[in-house]
């Protein structure tokens, strides 16, 4: 069991920076992408609050796939460029979406997800996959919440490209 001293009753960058610690010693030295994905998932599931899923999508090939996560089962297969998670694959860009009944073609694998924003994973300029967290309240996610998320990508897609 791993014990972690996380306060979710403070500000949202402490929270990060909990995660984020958390989350190197989860994760450091050990080279199984799976492993290191489904920990991930576990302890943002846990800690971030307002969550409906959490979890990853994969590049195999040129297609998202299912990753660890979450939340209910979902959608196995994505196209690039398309829903949420193909646009941030393809633009290598990260999606905060205030409102997912406004972004178009939306893949709405949980019908309560509201909000959603996912942020692509970049090792050596190659993309591994995206992470992808969605929320049941519309504008959950803000600037912080893309800082933080951006700043758990960056931690993770080494430790997860293979
Ligand atoms: N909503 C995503 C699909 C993945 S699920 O939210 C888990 C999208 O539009 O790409």
């Amino acid at each position: 069991m791993f014990q972690f001293d996380i306060a979710t009753d403070g500000a949202k960058l402490e929270l990060y920076r909990d995660i984020l610690g958390a989350l190197d010693a989860l994760t450091a030295g050990e080279p199984d992408a799976v492993a290191n994905m489904a920990n991930a998932a576990a302890l943002i599931w846990e800690y971030l609050p307002e969550l409906n899923w959490a979890g990853f999508y994969r590049l195999v090939g040129d297609t998202l796939v299912l990753g660890p996560f979450q939340g209910k089962a979902a959608c196995i297969r994505i196209a690039l460029g398309s829903g949420v998670c193909g646009v941030a694959a393809a633009t290598r860009k990260t999606q905060l979406v205030e409102d997912v009944h406004a972004f178009p073609g939306h893949i709405a694998c949980d019908t309560a997800s509201a909000s959603e924003i996912v942020v692509p994973l970049i090792h050596e300029n190659r993309l591994i996959g995206v992470l992808d967290l969605d929320s049941p309240r519309v504008s959950r996610f803000d600037s912080e919440d893309m800082a933080g998320c951006e700043a758990i990508a960056a931690l993770l897609a080494p430790r997860i490209a293979g």
